[in-house]
């Protein structure tokens, strides 16, 4: 049976930008992340540009990856800037404490800038707090930023790069509340306001600061900060995984689930909602003015890791689950884009929640990248409130919205309308009613799967890709869809 859903897009009353770094990326130097992900050296034989695998860097460059989180992440707070210059063969080898295994240092600043550079991202560095000092930190971001005759500008000069890269955002410390350092909110904030007294930027060219934010419904924590820092900080992040099982100690399985946890996933991602709803009103009665932005530096599906003797750390595989669980949490992100201003999806390639997948010289991407790339008509657009009146998805005793949604305004005047089917087996006739906006051509995009569980694989990579959504009809300014179950459309309207 079809059900029906009633949608009214608001055009007439435009709300804030989507800030186009809300599709922003992790990549952590942990497990197949950036070694053999993004990284195989200029030597290898997997063809590459400079030392980063082709085909990933075309990838990434594909769905416009606005901004890059690097280099932890728990990793960062025990990082030493110092080891990743330099002749690459003359770097030290360390033990990657944090998640197994060593480190070469092969991927390090000049690697990581020219990446960015390379695929057009914004730089967003995870500054050492925990183990480090504010003097290195001070010295890192010179060695990147100084466009003078300083030793450090000199030494990069002497590491062949002339010019300065942009660095646009430090996050000083990586959960400081854990692997970060353990400390108490009120201890970090301290720590806080004597990192950001010496991050000094360029003339003209601002680094913005962020704050180690909350774990989750950690409220107390981002309270204390905006009490005792606010007046220093530009960013609070927010961290927040969604666990299947929620359970930390077993995850449940990317691939092995039944519909059970397909509701429990769903249903944990639409937490986020209320989660961000939280730490706002929090950071309100500080800031009513909302300049400080609310940036969810780490959020996603974390499973248990793939299964077999050499998995890669933190490596999972991706299915139409990730791809819907994504969609609902973008479309919560922009529901708040007055406050969130930056998003990073953990991880880019290879760990939790990946865009893609690689394996030797072959490279698959998840039904999570299409995601993204479906909604990247979103970056930069201007938000439309949306009102979504749908028929209830029930698993058991547990019922979630049918149907989710989002809509905004791109600078062309096109309005993009995406629109979730959560649940999975029933289609879903939707009613989309724009005001304040004549309509005269709607074309669309749609990803869906065999399956909940759906995947693609090395030997099938195309079993989970967008199609393109001719089943839109307009009149009388409404536009009349169906969706079919597990879906993701987006709508595009002239
Ligand atoms: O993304 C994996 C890890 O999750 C990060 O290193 C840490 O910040 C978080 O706990």
């Amino acid at each position: 049976t079809n059900l029906t859903a009633q949608i009214t897009v608001h055009a007439d009353r435009p709300g804030a930008v989507i800030h186009p770094e809300i599709y922003g990326q992790f990549a952590e130097q942990l497990g197949a992340g950036i070694y053999g992900g993004i990284w195989v050296g200029e030597h290898s034989s997997i063809p590459n540009i400079k030392g980063y695998r082709k085909d990933v860097v075309e990838a990434l460059k594909a769905i416009k990856v606005p901004v890059v989180r690097w280099p932890g992440g728990c990793f960062a707070d025990q990082y030493d800037w110092r080891d990743g210059i330099g002749p690459r063969d003359k770097r030290p080898v360390h033990m990657n404490a944090s998640w197994g295994g060593d480190d070469g240092n092969q991927f390090g600043t000049h690697e990581f800038m020219d990446f960015a550079e390379l695929i057009g991202a914004k730089t967003y560095i995870s500054i050492n707090v925990g183990t480090g000092t504010p003097r290195q930190m001070s010295q890192w971001i010179e060695y990147i930023t100084a466009d003078g005759h300083s030793s450090l500008a000199q030494q990069r000069r002497a590491n062949g790069r002339d010019k300065p890269w942009k660095l646009d955002y430090v996050g000083i410390g990586n959960e400081m509340w854990g692997c970060g350092g353990s400390m108490r909110p009120a201890f970090y904030a301290d720590v806080y306001r004597q990192y950001a007294t010496f991050v000094h930027a360029p003339a003209n060219l601002p680094i913005t600061r962020v704050a180690s934010g909350a774990n989750g419904d950690d409220v107390h924590w981002t309270d204390t900060l905006m009490a005792a820092a606010g007046s220093q900080i530009d960013a609070i992040s927010l961290h927040n995984y969604t666990i299947p099982t929620g359970d930390w100690t077993h995850k449940g399985s990317a691939t092995q689930f039944g519909e059970d946890q397909w509701m429990s996933t769903l249903r944990g991602a639409l937490r986020m909602d209320d989660l961000i709803a939280r730490h706002v009103a929090a950071m309100d009665k500080y800031d009513p003015t909302k300049r400080i932005a609310l940036d969810v530096d780490e959020w996603g599906i974390w499973t248990d890791p793939q299964p077999g003797a050499n998995t890669p750390a933190l490596y999972q595989q991706n299915s139409l689950r990730d791809a819907v669980s994504a969609a609902v949490t973008l479309d919560i992100f922009q529901a708040h884009a007055d406050r969130v201003r930056m998003a990073n999806i953990a991880q880019m390639v290879n760990v939790l929640q990946a865009m893609i997948l690689t394996d030797q010289s072959r490279m698959l991407l998840t039904p999570t990248y299409y995601v993204f790339d479906l909604y990247k008509v979103f970056q930069g657009a201007t938000s439309l409130p949306i009102d979504v009146h749908a028929p209830l998805y029930r698993y058991g005793k547990v019922a979630i919205p049918g149907v989710h949604a989002t809509a905004g305004r791109d600078a062309a005047g096109g309005v993009h309308v995406a629109l979730v089917n959560l649940d999975p087996h029933h289609a879903d006739t939707v009613h989309v009613r724009l005001l304040g906006m004549h309509a005269a051509k709607v074309t669309g995009r749609m990803l869906t799967g065999s399956a909940v569980n759906a995947i693609n694989t090395f030997d099938h990579p195309h079993a989970v890709q967008p199609v393109g959504f001719d089943g839109a009809t307009l009149k009388d300014g409404v536009i009349t869809a169906t969706l079919v179950p597990k879906s993701v459309t987006v709508l595009d309207i002239r």
